[in-house]
């Protein structure tokens, strides 16, 4: 489901964070780490954007900035109308802070154990003057622990004296408090047991639906992804690299990057197991990234202008945009026939049946299992 007839809320353009790398005695920049290289993604009301990639890829440092926990380098970050937040003084930020929230991966650490419940989720009622003290706010702090499916009474224990889940529906109950639009969840159920895990999803969709909330939803857990998202975003070495809705990028991958990180989502279905990839090597470094396009050192399908050019990110015309040269249409005629039979059963053929290309996923909506044939350029 795509959701581009909601408000526009979020609208982050060619964003930007070079961390600098000082040496020597007057710390001088010998280098930056390229963490974030010129994101751009919208996000709608009631709209869950998955980010993914591997470890490294820049996918908190994304949240992190939006989140203006850290100063961009560069691009344009709007919430609604609002001017360009990114280019904004911190003090001028304050309005806006209050619209998007964070969730944190680990509810462990992420909650002041000497701090009651109730004192952890009415923090923020105080900062931002939202509900009086006294009564007013007591009442107000165990409605959001009931609308997190927590007992009224959880505001006198303190975090110990719950569970993992249980955190981090505080966690949850504390982000909801300052009444948000936005809520950016890191790895929210990565350190969750996976029974809980599915709790705190369902916990989610319950909210989602309620308040109409809008999630970016970063993840290395593309099972979670395809079931939570209505869009994803592919990440690699600071870049997208791939972007569409769920369904689209799940069923049918295009960029051998997301096909590889795709393989290795395990296939309910009988006989219908897809071939794993194992890329060569780690991430490059983000400091000296590859030539060309970052992913040729570890891509099979890569051909003539792959080292030397970055790719452009291209609409596919189905509100796919993929960076590859082999779907740009300037290269379409120089793709060798050698590279074209690779990339026929990249990631996408079952293993039982190299010849047929299948990608099985769970959609959103239906939960409703699917077979289709991946498209090539
Ligand atoms: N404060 C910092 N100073 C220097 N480099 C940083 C800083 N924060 C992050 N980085 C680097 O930026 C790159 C992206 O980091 P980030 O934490 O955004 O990755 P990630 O995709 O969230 O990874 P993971 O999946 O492991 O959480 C990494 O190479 C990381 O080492
Ligand atoms: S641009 Fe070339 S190296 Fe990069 S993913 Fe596409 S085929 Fe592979
Ligand atoms: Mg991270």
């Amino acid at each position: 489901m795509e959701n581009h007839d909601q408000e526009l809320l979020l609208s982050v353009r060619n964003l930007k964070k070079h961390f600098p790398i000082r040496k020597g005695l007057l710390s001088r920049v010998v280098a930056h780490v390229k963490a974030v290289d010129g994101v751009d993604f919208d996000l709608h009301r009631g709209e869950t954007l998955g980010i993914v990639g591997e470890s490294g890829c820049g996918k908190s440092t994304t949240g992190r900035l939006i989140l203006n926990l850290i100063e961009p380098t560069a691009g344009e970050i709007r919430i609604g109308d609002s001017p360009n937040l990114a280019s904004l003084p911190n003090k001028q930020w304050l309005p806006y802070r209050r619209r998007i929230q964070m969730i944190f991966q680990d509810p462990y650490s992420s909650l002041n154990p000497r701090m009651p419940v109730g004192a952890i989720v009415g923090e923020a009622l105080a900062i931002h003057k939202l509900t009086p003290p006294g009564e007013p706010r007591r009442r107000r702090v165990a409605e959001l622990l009931e609308q997190v499916g927590l007992p009224r009474d959880a505001a006198r224990r303190f975090p110990h004296e719950f569970s993992g889940g249980q955190r981090q529906r505080i966690g949850i109950a504390r982000a909801l408090a300052v009444e948000p639009e936005i809520l950016i969840a890191d790895e929210p159920v990565s350190a969750l047991d996976v029974s809980i895990q599915a709790q705190v999803i369902n916990l989610m969709e319950d909210l989602q639906r309620k308040m109409q909330l809008s999630y970016l939803f970063i993840s290395h857990d593309l099972s979670v992804v395809g079931h939570l998202c209505h869009r994803v975003l592919v990440m690699y070495l600071g870049r997208t690299v791939e972007t569409g809705p769920t369904p689209k990028l799940l069923y049918q991958p295009r960029h051998p990057y997301t096909r590889a990180l795709l393989s290795a989502v395990p296939v309910i279905e009988k006989d219908q197991r897809r071939k794993r990839i194992v890329l060569d090597g780690d991430v490059p470094s983000p400091v000296n990234p590859p030539s060309g396009c970052h992913f040729h050192p570890r891509c099979a399908c890569k051909f003539d202008p792959c080292e030397k050019v970055y790719p452009k990110l291209i609409d596919q015309g189905d509100g796919v945009k993929v960076a590859c040269h082999l779907y740009d249409p300037e290269y379409k005629d120089s793709i060798p026939d050698s590279v074209h039979r690779t990339l026929n059963n990249y990631g996408t053929a079952p293993a039982s049946n190299a010849s047929q290309q299948v990608a099985t996923v769970t959609t959103p909506e239906s939960n409703d299992t699917t077979t289709e044939d991946a498209p090539t350029p």
